[in-house]
């Protein structure tokens, strides 16, 4: 028996192509195994706790309940949309993995992991209290760079404890922290070194998880913080006024959707979970490693549960050949940029296992996209499917399979090409190995032409069609885990029952089939469509903006006085020659004269510029527009990519400052 699980996305914000690249291999992986006859059980469900949550809630007006209870269901509305399909997708403000950590949190506390610490934690004086986590921002200990309390997410990447941050700053109000006293509990971390020595070397899964987690059980293995000072979360059994830091809740969903997964099948989770019977694979992102090859297996052994067997981690996601970045832009929403744009799931899925190797990075660009779907899923697969499927339907309609020995011994050569790359976490191998397939079925029905042979000699056209039926079959049950809703349809029409099918099956060739009507399995992605798609990106990089400002790229009040603005007076302004946009202005900045140019033109008269006020960014550096020097910047609003210019409330000095 296998349990196979994701990591919990944050039910924050909108599911995007990063989210779907452990999903959907996820999914793949899960319809592989149940085909080779696996008893599987599939959980994953909402990471509902935690400060990005309550801090996000906070600034919409919302209790972190509703926000949750939005992105849950949209996450679980994505995952129907792609077909990704879990046996219990839960959350984890329930009530009954509540129970279930507060159980594992107890254990932990009786057998002595868990024990009390007093620190001197990052406090607000002004808002008047703790500042866990995302509430505080300041200086990295181990690299200096700009670090959030928990996460120094923009220079090492290292975990910080609370209380370690430097030069803590208030997130909400940009007060200077202080540092209070308060009893915290900890985990023992550091007494599961030898554990996690002997674990590590043992555990299963991909290479790229598997390196991170030897490399770092090398090193120190510090205690750990485990409860922080929020409202929102799982109460700390035994102190109320604090809850569970969210990464030790959210792997215990693990074990609580099981519960609910197994309530539904009838089945027994304890088996999993205690007795250890079934091998039990984390499929997560790469920069969650050290939480699943670290705390977790050390937590689930100090409270006597059983141990994962595999993590499997995806590699990262690039847009565009650009960092993957959704306050810049380069991000790829699922729900409104893909399916309402009504693309078919299953070019994505093949996309994504296809692209590269499960663990390397994986580039995203429509470009790509197109390719891949009209010269690889339609040229190769879909192409072959119909053309046998309507030759066979029009001419035929039942038609004997007498199968040539060569052909089948293709389709058990793709078969377990296949299963051997699944073993492997390798999808682009499996996903190869179908579309060769398909691509030796196209020459195959090329080369033997049954459109000519019927003309003279029909019990031969049958046996070329029957061969070929045979490879399409084979196809239908091979690539239905990449592609379940196109090649469930291509299984309806050839007589396989996907439900109960096996990949065994794809070598048990039945006497005859029948040949129903067939559909073009896919669609074509047409030049209107690709500028359409596109089109969608481009506003959004050039707006810089996917979804408002995420918390982590904000800045603190010291980077924006480093902005030195003034309030300017136009003293000349006229049109550059040769240049439809750029006007050459002169500004009086109160010291100063300024000459800056600005792409106002279409907009602007220059006789009706002279005398007004502007708002000049004027540290930024020199820069030449059409030869011509521009030493300042006039700020103005975006409207539709139109400038609509800044200026004062009523008449105020030039140089004065903005602030
Ligand atoms: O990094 C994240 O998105 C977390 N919500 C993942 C949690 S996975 C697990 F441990 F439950
Ligand atoms: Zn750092």
């Amino acid at each position: 028996m296998k349990l196979v699980t994701c990591g919990l996305p944050y039910a924050n914000g909108k599911a995007h192509i990063g989210h779907l690249r452990t999903y959907i291999p996820a999914d793949v992986y899960v319809r592989y195994l149940r085909l080779k006859g696996e008893d599987v059980i599939f959980v994953c469900g909402s990471d509902s706790h935690g400060t990005p949550i309550v801090v996000n809630a906070e600034q919409q007006g919302l209790e972190p309940k509703d926000l949750v209870d939005i992105y849950h269901e949209h996450f679980q509305k994505i995952f129907k949309e792609l077909d990704i399909e879990f046996d219990y997708y839960g959350r984890t403000d329930s009530e009954y993995h509540h129970e279930r950590t507060r159980e594992i949190v107890q254990r932990l506390l009786d057998s002595g992991y868990i024990y009390p610490k007093e620190i001197e934690l990052a406090y607000c004086p002004k808002c008047e209290r703790f500042l866990p986590d995302r509430y505080v921002e300041g200086t990295c200990p181990y690299c200096g760079a700009i670090a959030r309390g928990d996460e120094c997410d923009q220079g090492c990447g290292k975990h910080l404890e609370p209380g370690e941050i430097l030069e803590p700053r208030c997130k909400i109000c940009g007060t200077p922290a202080e540092f209070r006293k308060q009893k915290h509990y900890y985990f023992r971390l550091s007494s599961f070194k030898n554990f996690l020595d002997g674990y590590i070397s043992r555990l299963k899964g991909t290479e790229n998880a598997l390196n991170y987690a030897r490399e770092w059980v090398r090193g120190e293995l510090r205690d750990w913080c485990i409860t922080r000072n929020l409202e929102w979360g799982v109460k700390f059994p035994g102190d109320e006024e604090l809850v569970v830091y969210v990464w030790v809740d959210a792997p215990i969903g693990y074990i609580s959707f099981t519960e609910k997964a197994c309530e539904r099948l009838g089945r027994n989770w304890e088996d999993i979970w205690i007795e250890g019977r079934a091998e039990i694979v984390h499929f997560i992102g790469l920069d969650i490693v050290y939480h699943h090859c670290i705390f977790w297996p050390a937590m689930l052994k100090g409270a006597d549960y059983a141990l994962p067997d595999a993590v499997v981690a995806s590699g990262m996601v690039k847009v565009e050949g650009r960092k993957f970045s959704k306050s810049r832009g380069y991000v790829v929403w699922v729900e409104e940029d893909y399916l309402r744009s009504g693309l078919n799931p299953d070019y994505l899925r093949y996309y994504l296992v296809n692209y590269t190797s499960h663990q390397r990075d994986l580039n995203f660009s429509w470009h790509v996209f197109r390719d891949k779907v009209n010269n690889e899923l339609i040229a190769t697969l879909g192409n072959f499917i119909y053309r046998v499927m309507h030759f066979a339907w029009k001419n035929f309609g039942r038609v004997r399979m007498d199968v040539d020995e060569d052909v089948l011994e293709r389709i058990r050569k793709a078969k377990e090409t296949i299963e051997d790359a699944i073993a492997r976490w390798e999808f682009k191998e499996a996903s190869d190995a179908f579309m060769e397939l398909a691509g030796f079925g196209n020459t195959f029905f090329q080369s033997l032409k049954p459109w000519e042979v019927i003309k003279s000699n029909r019990d031969e056209a049958e046996r070329i069609i029957a061969s070929a039926l045979a490879v399409v079959r084979a196809l239908s049950v091979l690539a239905y885990p990449v592609l379940p809703r196109s090649m469930r349809a291509v299984a309806d029409t050839v007589g396989i029952d996907l439900e109960n099918a096996t990949l065994e099956a794809v070598l048990q060739i039945p006497d005859y089939v029948e040949v129903g009507k067939p559909d073009v399995p896919f669609e074509r992605i047409d030049d209107e469509k690709m500028e359409e798609l596109e089109g969608i990106m481009m506003e959004r990089i050039k707006d810089g903006a996917g979804e408002g400002i995420k918390m982590s790229e904000r800045i603190g009040i010291e980077d924006f006085q480093k902005l030195d603005i003034r309030i300017g007076k136009v003293l000349k302004a006229e049109k550059v020659k040769g240049s439809k946009k750029l006007m050459k202005l002169e500004i009086d900045i109160g010291n100063e004269i300024r000459q800056v140019v600005a792409g106002i033109a279409e907009e602007y008269e220059a006789e009706h510029l002279v005398g007004q006020h502007v708002v000049v960014l004027a540290n930024i550096r020199p820069a030449k527009l059409m030869g011509i020097e521009s030493d300042g910047m006039i700020l103005a609003a975006d409207v539709g990519g139109k400038p609509v210019l800044l200026k004062p409330e009523r008449d105020v000095e030039p140089g004065v400052r903005v602030r």
